[in-house]
């Protein structure tokens, strides 16, 4: 456990095995986008979006290395695994406007957890492992690029309607990701012997520790539906 708790430590495995799908996700749609739109995109625009996926190729690859790692020390995680790998294939086959919508909404929300992740000792203490290096660095750059995929749906020109659309769907399809892969660790550990006992009252403290970071994190939501 590199996180305090077992818990606290699977709460983040869980959205590092998300992660390499999510990012290819992201890769794909930018990628398409910038090759459909050409020259049209304004040059400052498009550089940043290089810069945005030279980060993401690199995130996506180092959580690769993550989760292999997390596989090599619990081999039962490797069946979670493939099913996180398996979670942007469905919206995958979108058109380019809603993923575009989709892509700056897992940005935002993103850039959210992260803000949360960098500000607030408690969710990934002060702890000098390599996954919680891991952690920092990808939240600071999330953090510094989030504006640039926004930017882009803008000059796509998708509508306020899509936004919203993709905005819910995207926070909605995250949250049962993560609950449903965190708990399929959870159960990896119990089932390894960790003790459900312990594990229950490690979870909660970790929410109710969290609430303050949840609440500001919806609040944070909220502002980007009225914007
Ligand atoms: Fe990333
Ligand atoms: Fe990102």
């Amino acid at each position: 456990m590199w996180n305090g708790t077992l818990v606290r430590s699977r709460f983040f495995d869980a959205i590092s095995l998300l992660l390499p799908a999510a990012e290819r996700f992201l890769i794909e749609t930018l990628e398409e986008w910038l090759s459909r739109a050409g020259d049209s995109v304004d040059s400052r625009l498009g550089a940043e979006v290089e810069r945005f996926l030279r980060e993401e190729r690199a995130h996506q690859s180092v959580h690769l290395r993550y989760n292999d790692s997390l596989i090599a020390a619990d081999p039962a995680a490797q069946e979670p695994a493939l099913r996180a790998s398996r979670a942007t294939d469905d919206i995958r086959r979108l058109d380019l406007a809603t993923r575009m919508a989709l892509a700056a909404a897992f940005e935002i929300l993103t850039s959210l957890l992260s803000r949360e992740l960098l500000e607030r000792p408690y969710l990934l203490g002060s702890g000098e492992s390599v996954e919680a290096r891991i952690w920092r660095w990808h939240a600071r750059e999330e953090l510094a690029h989030c504006h640039v995929v926004v930017q882009a749906v803008r000059a796509l020109g998708v509508s306020r309607g899509q936004r919203l659309m993709a905005y819910a769907l995207a926070t909605g399809f995250l949250i049962f990701d993560v609950l449903r892969l965190w708990r399929a660790l959870c159960r990896c550990d119990i089932r390894a012997g960790a003790r459900r006992a312990r594990m229950w009252a490690d979870g909660l403290t970790f929410v109710l520790r969290g609430v303050p970071s949840l609440l500001r994190m919806s609040a944070g939501w909220t502002r980007q539906l009225v914007r």
